[in-house]
């Protein structure tokens, strides 16, 4: 017996104190950036429209920005074999996924792939339920870099344990992946998934509306405002290395230009991953503006890793602040409503503080400088009083600088 004790210290001093197997550390430190294919092209998807978005990032200024993912969600499954191995829609993906990894690989992007803790993903192909090992074997063995792992066809498994089942099986795969939760916030991930995963969705699914809840028989989706308004209890929970995803964005998917500045400014300052979900083959030049303006991104990927919280609400309008490292701060204002609004705020007057970062602006006696992340424009200091007009559905985005 005491042998056994000292086999299982010994094990335990040599495992780091962990019996089991971990998530990949050190793979999201910052909120993971890349691109997804649901939200604009859903099952219709082929090799060769990853291959153009890999090769659409490479050069439109995406990958430069910081954009590496390129993820395949639903419907790139086949059928599995006699030995329950998968493989990929012979017709859609004829060469492979193996050759589509070595392709965006070359072009200096990672390959992203989709699959379900079910027997079925949502959209009904083969799910991971009971081939979890098999799967994430196979997955490693086409050099997957990422995994989104889905929540359909799941109501009578654990979540811990299922998501825990598929970490494992990715780290007895070998091969260091993002793993991706998608469970929808259904079993509060927040309070348990952060040594399961790198991220974890807290909503039902994002649609390109910014004022809207779309009711399908059994379930929901909803516009910007109102996953906005789900992620104000979280952000205790998020930080470097474990991420609430209050999903991918819908940049470029038919809002009006302020509708995506406003989502997009909003995703920012809640320390969100930033998986673009549209076209890129096709963009238009204001949509790639939005998404590659690295001064915005920068409160996103700020290695603090402190989600923002509302400081105040006036009427439509809400005023975020995000600490940042190295003493900076990042402030938002959204405009709710659909009429612009003059907005004032006399810095000498606010105390603007965050027990949770215990970070303290101290306006009364610090002044920052004040620039406008969206014009690229400096507006002066916190000296004076900042006035600015915000146009409906908009924000007012600033970056403090000690
Ligand atoms: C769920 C997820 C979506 C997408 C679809 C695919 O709805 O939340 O993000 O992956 O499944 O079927």
């Amino acid at each position: 017996m005491k042998k056994f004790t000292a086999l299982l210290l010994a094990l335990a001093a040599f495992t780091g104190g962990n019996l089991h197997a971990q998530k990949f550390p050190g793979l999201a430190l910052t909120p993971p950036m890349g691109w997804n294919s649901w939200n604009k092209f859903q099952g219709d998807i082929n090799e060769k429209l990853i291959r153009e978005t890999a090769d659409a990032m490479a050069t439109n200024g995406m990958k430069d920005a910081g954009y590496v993912y390129v993820n395949i969600d639903d419907c790139w499954h086949g059928q599995r074999d006699a030995q329950g191995f998968i493989h990929p829609d012979k017709k859609r993906f004829p060469s492979g996924i193996k050759r589509l990894a070595d392709y965006v690989h070359s072009k200096g992007l990672r390959l992203g792939i989709y699959s379900d803790c079910g027997a079925e993903t949502c959209a009904g192909r083969p799910g991971s339920r009971g081939h979890e090992y098999q799967d994430a074997l196979t997955y490693a063995k086409w050099g997957v870099d990422y995994l989104k792992y889905d929540w359909c066809n799941a109501e009578d498994l654990s979540a811990q344990g299922a998501y825990a089942t598929m970490r494992d099986a990715i780290h007895a795969a070998g091969r260091p992946m993002v793993f991706s939760m998608c469970e929808w916030g259904q079993n509060k991930p927040w309070l348990w998934a952060r040594d399961t995963s790198h991220l974890w969705r807290t909503t039902t699914d994002i649609y390109p509306c910014f004022d809207c809840t779309i009711d399908h028989t059994n379930w929901q989706q909803w516009g910007v405002l109102r996953i906005i308004d789900a992620q104000k209890p979280l952000r205790t929970y998020a930080g470097p290395g474990h991420w609430n995803d209050p999903d991918m964005l819908e940049v470029g998917n038919g809002m009006s230009e302020n509708e995506d500045r406003a989502h997009f400014s909003m995703w920012r300052m809640l320390a969100a991953p930033l998986i673009s979900g549209n076209d890129q083959r096709h963009m238009k030049p204001e949509t790639l503006r939005i998404l590659t303006n690295k001064e915005v991104l920068a409160v996103d990927q700020d290695a603090l890793g402190i989600e923002g919280f509302v400081y105040s609400t006036n009427g439509t309008v809400e005023t975020w602040f995000k600490p940042l490292a190295g003493g900076d701060w990042a402030m938002c204002v959204l405009n709710r409503g659909t009429t612009s609004v003059q907005f004032s705020f006399n810095w000498k007057n606010e105390n603007v503080g965050d027990s949770f970062s215990q970070r303290d602006a101290g306006f009364a006696t610090t002044i920052y400088t004040v620039r406008n992340l969206w014009t690229g424009n400096d507006m002066g200091g916190t000296k004076e009083i900042l006035s600015a007009e915000i146009s409906g559905h908009d924000v007012l985005m600033l970056r403090l600088k000690k």
